[in-house]
């Protein structure tokens, strides 16, 4: 059975297509791998490409402050991309580097199996739906609302939301993207809200 550092130790040596040419570092993802949540963005921009890691720039800020907001610390969640390496500009990927970089992204899901998977973006939604077999149309007419499946042998949640760098150009769309991420973890099950019911442990993450 592999892990997340098998998968990643060959994310860093990918040469599946040009990218990795142009790329600073490689941005295979970061959390905790046994998270009930996986967050799942486009590609690494300038930030990510220079330090490695997922959403560490301006929209990273703004998804930390949405997080922070609704009670989710970073570490207790898994959080990465469709693609591991920066488009150059931060172009909008091919659909052949989705096709070809997306593999590792389906085999991390695999290895954390998590409950609930927020695609953050067109990119990432279209992508994961195709995968899940569920009907994209356009992120306007899916974001925000919960979209259930059955893999590894439960029924997990796919969740689209707008991409955090489109909210922080639309700053109109801000309230309510805070809104739906209250609602999304703040929802109530009887007396429990979402994060109560254990969908999410934050103190023990054992399956
Ligand atoms: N945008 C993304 O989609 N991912 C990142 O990691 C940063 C910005």
């Amino acid at each position: 059975m592999e892990t997340l550092e098998d998968i990643e130790k060959e994310i860093r040596s990918c040469k599946r297509c040009e990218l990795h040419k142009t790329k600073k570092n490689y941005v295979p993802g970061s959390g905790n791998p046994k998270a009930k949540i996986v967050f799942v963005g486009e590609a690494p921009g300038r930030e990510e490409d220079l330090k490695g890691e997922p959403f560490v720039g301006a929209a990273g800020k703004f998804l930390n402050d949405v997080l922070s907001k609704v009670g989710i610390k970073r570490e207790d969640v898994f959080i990465c991309n469709v693609l591991k390496c920066r488009p150059p500009n931060n172009r909008d990927p091919s659909p052949e580097e989705v096709a070809v970089c997306g593999n590792y992204l389906i085999r991390q899901l695999e290895v954390i199996k998590p409950d609930m998977i927020v695609c953050l973006g067109r990119i990432s939604a279209n992508y994961l739906f195709d995968h899940f077999k569920l009907a994209f149309t356009k992120i306007s007419s899916v974001q925000g609302k919960v979209f259930e499946v059955d893999s590894w042998n439960k029924k997990i949640k796919i969740v689209p939301v707008y991409h955090p760098a489109a909210v922080l150009y639309k700053p109109n769309l801000k309230d309510e993207y805070e809104k739906t991420f209250q609602k999304l973890f703040s929802q109530k099950r009887g007396q429990q809200t979402l994060l109560d019911y254990g969908f999410i442990k934050f103190e023990n993450n054992q399956n």
